[in-house]
């Protein structure tokens, strides 16, 4: 960490290739006695190309939600065939890239945008593989930012009127519609709600082939937690898969998973410095690293809990408050924490940071793009380096009428 700090400078996320691979092999182990089974990675868990080359090496297609997303995986080498396109907002324009690449399945998430895509589809000469996405009205448990499978949420089709859209969608021109998608929602630390999505997701299944539709595929989404916490238990990758096979006996279907946070939460820290310890009368003293909000959101957005851990503790500990140093007071990693005795200097490491961290970054205070290393054993390397401020200003005009 020391020596990543000197060469790259602080703060800057690091992935663990071996962890990265580990995971997705558990993974995929845990889904094996399934059968015909696709996995995607859930590109905006982690889009960088270096964590991408790692998932298309160890087998892994993509699920991507934007023209962004797909061209990275692309470019990270994935086979157009293994990509998933998913997303509420699909712009025509992104539609037809899709097409044009040759990815492997839309997902679709309206029956507005199904008709859509058949016209453009059939307008160019292509045919669409796609999935209807259900809404299956479940509550996932989770919290309330990254939970999608509600009725009142934007996501997927209301279940009740699924069958009947796949049949008229089904006979459009331009489209073969060959399967279910459903995603409920992100860090579940309970399988029940999955469960009894997927048991929903079965009816419909057998609904639709009573009606004499075709379904091929069944996309299972993403969605298991993983520990944020030391000592947390999340469900796991076996007991996720014994639960899919339970469910879905009989379906006959390539089953398809897009699991993100679980392949690379704990595959990555965010290494940062103390800038200093603030202290004030009758209170806890404030913590201020060199990473703020823009660098990792999560904390600021969701109240999310990451450990933070001293790179060299000294076995004392302190309560504190970790903070950022940008000008909201929404700036805060933690209030009240009990944590390594950290002074001035000193590195520490937000952990679980490998997932929704760099790619929800921002330049917020004009802070730049935090960089991004990888590590394999001995080995490190930039795999995204710092964006700074004046690289941003770089690309921003002032026109030459203002100063008429
Ligand atoms: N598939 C779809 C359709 C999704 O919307 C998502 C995540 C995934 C797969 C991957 O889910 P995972 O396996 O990573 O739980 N920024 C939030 C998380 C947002 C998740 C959005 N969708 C966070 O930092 O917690």
């Amino acid at each position: 960490m020391a020596r990543i700090a000197e060469e790259f400078g602080t703060p800057v996320y690091i992935y663990s290739r071996a962890t990265l691979e580990r995971h997705a092999r558990v993974f995929r182990e845990a889904l094996l006695p399934l059968g015909k089974i696709h996995l995607a990675f859930a590109v905006k868990a982690n889009p960088n190309l270096a964590v991408l080359r790692v998932m298309q090496r160890e087998g892994f297609g993509a699920d991507v939600v934007s023209g962004g997303e797909m061209a990275r995986a692309l470019a990270a080498g994935m086979p157009a065939e293994d990509i998933v396109f998913s997303g509420v907002g699909k712009t025509r324009r992104e539609l037809l890239k899709g097409l044009e690449a040759g990815i492997g399945q839309f997902n679709i998430e309206s029956e507005e945008e199904g008709i859509e895509l058949a016209e453009i589809a059939a307008e160019h000469g292509y045919t669409a593989n796609c999935a209807l996405r259900v809404n299956p009205d479940i509550d996932a448990g989770t919290h309330e930012k990254i939970s999608t499978g509600k009725s009142d949420n934007k996501f997927g089709v209301p279940i009740d009127q699924a069958a009947s859209m796949y049949q008229r969608l089904a006979a459009l021109p331009g489209m073969n519609m060959r399967g279910l998608a459903v995603h409920i929602g992100s860090q579940l630390s309970d399988l029940r709600p999955l469960e009894l999505a997927f048991e929903k997701i079965g009816a419909l299944l057998g609904n639709i082939r009573e009606r004499g539709g075709t379904v091929t595929h069944v996309d299972l989404g993403g969605g298991i937690g993983v520990p944020y916490k030391a000592g947390e238990v999340m469900p796991s990758p076996a007991e996720y898969g014994h639960m899919v096979a339970r469910v879905t006996k009989g379906w006959d279907v390539t089953l398809m998973f897009e699991p993100g946070r679980v392949i690379a939460g704990n595959a990555g820290v965010l290494l940062t410095e103390v800038v200093r310890v603030k202290r004030n009368a009758n209170r806890d003293p404030f913590v201020i690293v060199d990473a703020a909000m823009n660098d990792l959101a999560r904390p600021a957005l969701y109240g999310a809990w990451h450990d933070f851990d001293a790179v060299k503790p000294t076995g004392q500990r302190m309560v504190a408050n970790i903070v950022g140093p940008i000008c909201e007071t929404g700036d805060t990693f933690a209030m009240g924490r009990e944590m390594d005795a950290v002074e001035r200097g000193d590195l520490a490491i937000f952990r679980t940071a490998g997932a929704y961290g760099a790619t929800m970054a921002s330049s917020y205070n004009s802070r730049g793009f935090v960089a991004e290393v990888m590590v394999d054993g001995d080995k490190v390397a930039s795999v995204a380096d710092r964006i700074l401020p004046e690289d941003i200003y770089a690309a921003e005009r002032v026109p030459e009428w203002l100063d008429d």
